[in-house]
């Protein structure tokens, strides 16, 4: 699978870590900056993100800044994108097994290194359950 991956200043190192991280289970990275630890804005970096998975050049999209939540707050502008916080792995599960999430949100002044490989783990690997999950997805653009 070939996924976005975004950071502002807070999330940069998170995401460098992460690359490495999601390529070694196997899927593509596509890297959409920052690439340095100076001071950004984050809603760039989550529209290039969200643009790309809603006009699918990327399966999914990983966002990171300090809380996560500025790049979930953006990415859910985007029509096609359902965006997640994710703080721990029930809620990465869910997220995709519920609500068919294709943006993971991370906030990397929030969780460790080892919960965030946790979160993305579980998340890559869980698939959309459907069924009834799907006709409240259906609702969101009612
Ligand atoms: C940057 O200081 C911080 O505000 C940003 O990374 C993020 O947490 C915003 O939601």
């Amino acid at each position: 699978m070939k996924i976005a991956i975004g950071a502002d200043h807070g999330g940069f190192q998170m995401k460098e870590m992460l690359k490495e991280f999601v390529c070694s289970l196997g899927h593509e990275v596509d890297d959409t900056g920052c690439f340095s630890m100076d001071s950004v804005d984050y809603p760039g970096y989550a529209k290039t993100v969200s643009e790309k998975v809603q006009n699918r050049l990327c399966a999914s999209g990983i966002l990171i800044c300090g809380t996560g939540i500025g790049m979930s707050l953006v990415a859910n502008r985007f029509s096609a994108v359902r965006a997640a916080l994710c703080h721990d792995e029930y809620t990465a599960r869910l997220s995709r097994e519920h609500n068919d999430a294709n943006i993971l949100c991370l906030g990397a002044r929030v969780i460790g290194y080892g919960v965030a490989q946790g979160i993305v783990k579980t998340w890559l690997e869980t698939d959309f359950a459907g069924g009834r999950h799907q006709k409240r997805i259906d609702q969101f653009s009612d």
